[in-house]
């Protein structure tokens, strides 16, 4: 997709719609002046019949006549002009880019000033038209023998009427675009089931995907015989009932103008499949315990974001990954393993496995004295229950870590929400017969998760995101979204804007 900002003198191209975002109280009038160029219906009986009044999102696709050089017009109702705000502006987006999916158009023109009210400047509209497309726009076919034809929007033209937000809107392109890749990237990874996707495919793929990025990306990778001389006993103990072998992958992102020495540190779970080992799942969509991966596919997106931007800072990615699986040498519950922290855990629940990879993994990064750390994982199914699909749950040990995760958040889709801290939590993971047990009580699932590994990231700053909620949608529209690849992303642009590097 193309995204370009529109002069007069441009050639129009075929096949293309032109966008009017109306809002609820311009009057028939003014919106006839706007669109009478274009179509000569009687515009008062449309809005009329197509109850107009009140009906914030309402989109209504019109014909025009052989002789226009725009083939359709498209009105949308952007609402109450008080009421416009981003989230209005990402879902109007949405709406017309589902519509012109529908009716395969491949080229839109928009007037950036039919969204005045959304008062952020040029570069959030432009991010937010570029997010949207690429939510709207993604089709995983790759095993479908029978492919139904999908046209795509291929060019976005966008007309500007003010000359110094030209700057603001190439930058927007780039920064979105690239983001783009990254959630193409991590959605194609998400969605490849465990048959295909296993641990080895999950850690070639890290390695594949940097062969053209060789400057700035280096990838290491381990198998279990190399995880097992590191001591990381607790994420082999996982893996030891699959046929599959447990694999990690370590990414080193370099810039010769990092603005950072001590790297930022991700860190991704990926689990290929989750049955739930001996404490089984129901089967009731187990299917999409394929996803409990995309902690890992999002950190190797992210990493595809940054050198795509060739940006200034040092970051490794990891991803811990294996199968939690059932055969003779499963661990079971009640089993005491040791930990590469030295700790011991208590099984209660072969089916909290997240948190013994990732413990064995936050106690590895240490060796990198770490500015930050983020782990990013598929954590709880308490999430899911606390939060839905609104928000990514986070937990942190510092408050300013915390504060700019959330402020790289504001402007984008892609939320986040602090799991509470209590104390009592730490009782919960009391163990009668060693140092920790690997779950809590019935309840609080995702914060006794978070407190869990609070343990193993004591010596630096340290912010976890349970991704289950996020990563991708259930049910019939089973897919990833990529979250929170965009909010990583933005994470990085807001530290470099913040050192004048962008
Ligand atoms: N991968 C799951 C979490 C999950 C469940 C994500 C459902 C998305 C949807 C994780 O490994 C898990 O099974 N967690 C258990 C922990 C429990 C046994 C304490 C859970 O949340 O049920
Ligand atoms: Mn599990
Ligand atoms: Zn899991």
């Amino acid at each position: 997709m193309e995204i370009i900002q529109y002069e007069k003198t441009y050639k129009i191209l075929k096949n293309n719609c032109i966008v009017f975002g109306i809002y609820e109280d311009e009057n028939y009038f003014s919106i006839f002046h706007k669109i009478n160029k274009y179509i000569t219906y009687d515009i008062k009986n449309i809005l009329k019949i197509n109850d107009w009044k009140k009906n914030f999102g309402k989109i209504i696709l019109l014909y025009t006549d052989l002789k226009s050089k725009y083939n359709r017009v498209i009105l949308i109702n952007c609402g109450n002009k008080n009421k416009f705000c981003r989230n209005s502006f990402f879902s109007i987006i949405k709406k017309i880019f589902i519509l012109c999916q529908e009716n395969s158009i491949e080229y839109i023109y928009i007037n950036i000033s039919d969204f005045q009210y959304y008062k952020k400047n040029i570069y959030w509209k432009i991010r937010n038209i570029i997010d949207s497309y690429t939510e709207v726009f993604y089709l995983f076919n790759k095993y479908k023998t029978e492919i139904k034809k999908y046209i795509f929007v291929k060019k976005i033209f966008i007309k500007i009427n003010i000359k110094k937000h030209l700057l603001d809107f190439k930058k927007a392109v780039f920064h979105g675009l690239s983001i783009s890749k990254g959630i193409k990237l991590t959605k194609d990874i998400s969605n490849t089931p465990s048959n295909i996707c296993t641990p080895k495919y999950l850690v070639k793929k890290s390695h594949k995907i940097f062969k053209k990025y060789k400057k700035n990306v280096e990838v290491k990778i381990f198998n279990q015989e190399d995880i097992k001389q590191l001591g990381m006993n607790a994420f082999l103990t996982v893996a030891q009932g699959s046929s599959q072998k447990a694999y990690m992958s370590i990414m080193y992102y370099k810039n010769k103008d990092a603005i950072n020495h001590r790297p930022f540190v991700l860190i991704g779970k990926g689990v290929t499949f989750d049955s739930g080992g001996i404490s089984i799942k129901s089967s009731y969509l187990m299917d999409e315990m394929k996803y409990d991966m995309c902690g890992a596919a999002s950190v190797i997106g992210i990493m595809k974001f940054l050198a795509e931007l060739n940006l200034p800072l040092n970051v490794i990615g990891i991803i811990g990954t294996c199968e939690n699986m059932i055969n003779g040498n499963s661990y079971k519950p009640g089993d005491i393993i040791s930990t590469m922290s030295k700790k011991t855990i208590e099984i209660l629940n072969t089916d909290a496995e997240g948190r013994l990879i990732l413990c064995d993994i936050l106690t590895y990064v240490e060796r990198f004295n770490p500015k930050i750390v983020i782990d990013i994982a598929t954590l709880t199914g308490s999430c899911v229950a606390t939060l839905g699909n609104a928000a990514s749950g986070l937990f942190s040990n510092n408050k300013n870590l915390a504060k700019k995760i959330k402020k790289a958040s504001k402007n984008i889709n892609d939320k986040v929400w602090n799991l509470p801290k209590f104390k009592v939590y730490k009782k919960y993971l009391q163990s009668n017969v060693a140092d920790l047990s690997n779950i809590g009580e019935k309840y609080a699932g995702a914060s006794t998760a978070s407190y869990f590994l609070s343990y193993f990231a004591k010596k630096y700053k340290w912010l976890h995101l349970d991704i289950a909620g996020t990563a991708w949608n259930s049910g019939k529209k089973k897919s990833a979204t990529g979250k929170p690849v965009t909010l990583i992303c933005q994470y990085f642009l807001n530290i470099l804007k913040k050192y004048k590097k962008l």
